[in-house]
Formats: C-alpha cells, sequence, structure tokens
C-alpha cells in the first residue's frame, strides 16, 4: 500500500481559509488539509500554504519540504521571524499577472488623460476641454521592479504607445524598454520619468524607498506637469507623510495607491479626502484560489516525484 501523502497546512489571515481549503481539496482529493498543527510538533504536515501565517506555527513542523505563498510578495511570510529555512514558493500566474497590468494601465491612462481633473469638473458641471493633452508617446511611464509583474506591465504600456523605462536590481537587456539597475541607475530613471509605476517587493533593501530623497529626484516640468506615482508593491515601500508633503510642495502631480503603511488605511489618514489621491483597498491584484491552487498542488506533487521546485524565493534578497 502506498504511504498516505503528507498533510498540508492553510494559515491565512486576510482571506478566507474555508475557500481556500475547498480549492485544494479539490484539486488534491485525499489529501488531509489542517489549519491548525496538531500538538506542540506536527510531523504529519509537509507543506504549508499561507498569507501571513501565524507567527512561530512553520516552527512546529519538523517535516516541512516547503511553504507556499498564496501572494507574489512573500514579506508576509519573513514577518514572522521563526520561518524554517526550507524552500520557499511564490506565487507567479497569469491570472495574478493580468490583474496587476490591468490595474497599472488602468491607473497609468487615468492620470495620462486627467482623469481625477475630469471628475473634479463634472462634480462641478464645469465644460472645459484640457487642449494640452500629450500623446501617450511624448509620455514616459517608469517602472520600478521590472520582475514578472514590472516586465508585463511594461510591455502593454509599451503597446499603448508610451515610452517605458524599469528599474531593477541586477543590469537587464529589455527591446523596448530604457533600462536601469542599482542605486547608480536610479537616479538616471527618475530624470524621464513622468509617471513612476512601483511594482517592487519589500525588502530590507527596498523598505521607504519612495520618500523625500527620491520624490525630491522626480521629474517637476514634464508633459503631464510634476511626475505621478502608483504604488502597488507594498505599502511600507512608501512614507505616507512625505507623500503629503510632496503633492503639497509641487514635487508630485498626483499619487494613486493601492498599498499602505497600516491596511486597512485608517480612516484618520489625510490621503482619503486628498484631490490629488486615487485609493483602492489593496485590490490591484487579488488571489483567486481557483487559478493558484491547481499549479500549486501539481507543484507539490511533481516535488514529491523528486522534481525541482520553481519561482523560488531568494532568502538572501529577500523576495
Ligand atoms: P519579482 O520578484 O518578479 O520582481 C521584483 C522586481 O523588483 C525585480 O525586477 C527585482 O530586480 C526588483 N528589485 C528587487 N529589489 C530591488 C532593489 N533593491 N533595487 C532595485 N530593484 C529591485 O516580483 P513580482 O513582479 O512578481 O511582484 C512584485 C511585487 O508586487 C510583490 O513583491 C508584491 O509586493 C507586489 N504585489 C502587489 C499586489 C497588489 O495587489 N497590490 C499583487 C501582487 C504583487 P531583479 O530583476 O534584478 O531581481
Ligand atoms: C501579492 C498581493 O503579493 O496580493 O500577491 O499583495
Amino acid at each position: 500500500m502506498a504511504p498516505s501523502p503528507g498533510s498540508i497546512l492553510l494559515s491565512v489571515t486576510g482571506f478566507d481559509p474555508a475557500v481556500w481549503r475547498d480549492e485544494i481539496e479539490r484539486a488534491a482529493p485525499g489529501r488531509t488539509v489542517v489549519t491548525e498543527p496538531d500538538g506542540p510538533e506536527d510531523a504529519s504536515i509537509h507543506y504549508a500554504v499561507v498569507w501571513k501565517q501565524r507567527p512561530g506555527i512553520l516552527n512546529r513542523l519538523p517535516n516541512l519540504k516547503a511553504i507556499f505563498s498564496i501572494g507574489a510578495g512573500v514579506d508576509h511570510i519573513f514577518a514572522d521571524p521563526d520561518v524554517p529555512d526550507v524552500p520557499i514558493v511564490r506565487v507567479v500566474a497569469d491570472d495574478l499577472t493580468e490583474r496587476m497590468s490591468e490595474y497599472v494601465v488602468w491607473q497609468v491612462l487615468d492620470h495620462h488623460r486627467k482623469g481625477p481633473r475630469y471628475r473634479r469638473q463634472q462634480a462641478e458641471k464645469i465644460w472645459h476641454e484640457d487642449r494640452m493633452q500629450p500623446a501617450a508617446r511624448d509620455v514616459t511611464v517608469g517602472i520600478l521592479g521590472l520582475g514578472v509583474l514590472g516586465l508585463d506591465a511594461a510591455r502593454k504600456l509599451a503597446a499603448l504607445g508610451f515610452e517605458v523605462a524599469g528599474w531593477s536590481r541586477t543590469a537587464k537587456k529589455i527591446e523596448g524598454v530604457a533600462t536601469f539597475a542599482g542605486d547608480d541607475g536610479l537616479d538616471g530613471f527618475l530624470a524621464i520619468s513622468d509617471i513612476v509605476v512601483c511594482l517592487l517587493p519589500l525588502t530590507p533593501k527596498t523598505k521607504g524607498i519612495l520618500s523625500k530623497p527620491l520624490f525630491a529626484k522626480m521629474k517637476r516640468r514634464g508633459p503631464l506637469g510634476p511626475a505621478v506615482l502608483i504604488n502597488a508593491g507594498r505599502g511600507d515601500l512608501q512614507n505616507e507623510a512625505d507623500i503629503l508633503a510632496a503633492l503639497e510642495n509641487g514635487w508630485l502631480g498626483a499619487a494613486s495607491l493601492d498599498v499602505f503603511q497600516a491596511e486597512p488605511l485608517p480612516e484618520t489618514s489625510p490621503l482619503w479626502t486628498h484631490p490629488r489621491v486615487t485609493i483602492t483597498p489593496h485590490a490591484a491584484a487579488t488571489s483567486v484560489p481557483a487559478a493558484l491552487i491547481p499549479p500549486m498542488i501539481a507543484q507539490i506533487e511533481s516535488h514529491e516525484r523528486g522534481e525541482p521546485l520553481t519561482n523560488l524565493v531568494d532568502r538572501d534578497a529577500g523576495y
């Protein structure tokens, strides 16, 4: 008789665990899914599927073989200081990538075509065409983070006619994209970007990058006026007090923010009512169980056959 397969621990906060559990059970019939280890140590659990797992929970699993994040980012895993040294797999999936590119293209076009201004005019029944509408080819969209999500957004923006630039940790050559890398490449990237889209992971190196020193180097006089910031990476990449100050002193023309230092964004935040800030509730690219679980289970099954895991996180780099 074949040995029974190891169980899967599901530890998710902020998502409904029942929906994820149903999807795992559908994709892996016969496999036990638990939301709590049994006792102080649970040797039956071989894999963990997590989003903001309860701190310390993974350290109680002596036979844990891999951790699967249900999101592309993994900072939520490392927020727990007790993460065992096993491979961590993150989400790389067309479904998530396409959702993120939809958000990026939506926000870029909204700023490019003066959406915030025309919505204000509509509220006041003002009929006034701003004839200073630049063409997409005259606007450069710079993407901080040229990974899976940044690259797809870059290609879609280029297809719309925008000039596209990108910044990454390691140097890259991408047709149709002006590429910059590392600390030395950041100023050059900012100097040409009319709209800056942040799709960086949150790591010790990137924490707080969207703050006063960076805003001070952004373009002040472009076709859209001062540069626009769009952040769909993580809230702790940004300093919200600095964003508000930069909107006031003319370093930033407008901002679209999907992620925040504290989520949900507190009701007291002045960002909610700022006329040049667009807020979405960490909704740029949601994780959909039916799209993400079947490939996750396929990875578990191939790993059990001795094949290597893919989409692994580099612990030293933190993403
Ligand atoms: P990837 O790991 O594929 O790409 C990350 C990119 O950031 C890479 O280009 C990497 O450079 C670059 N990078 C990392 N550190 C630095 C650094 N110190 N300096 C310069 N560049 C750096 O991640 P994804 O594209 O899949 O996802 C990006 C992030 O998007 C996630 O980590 C998550 O936080 C966020 N996200 C947000 C969602 C939302 O709904 N708001 C949904 C999904 C993801 P290099 O190429 O050289 O490695
Ligand atoms: C992710 C997210 O990291 O949804 O996938 O934020």
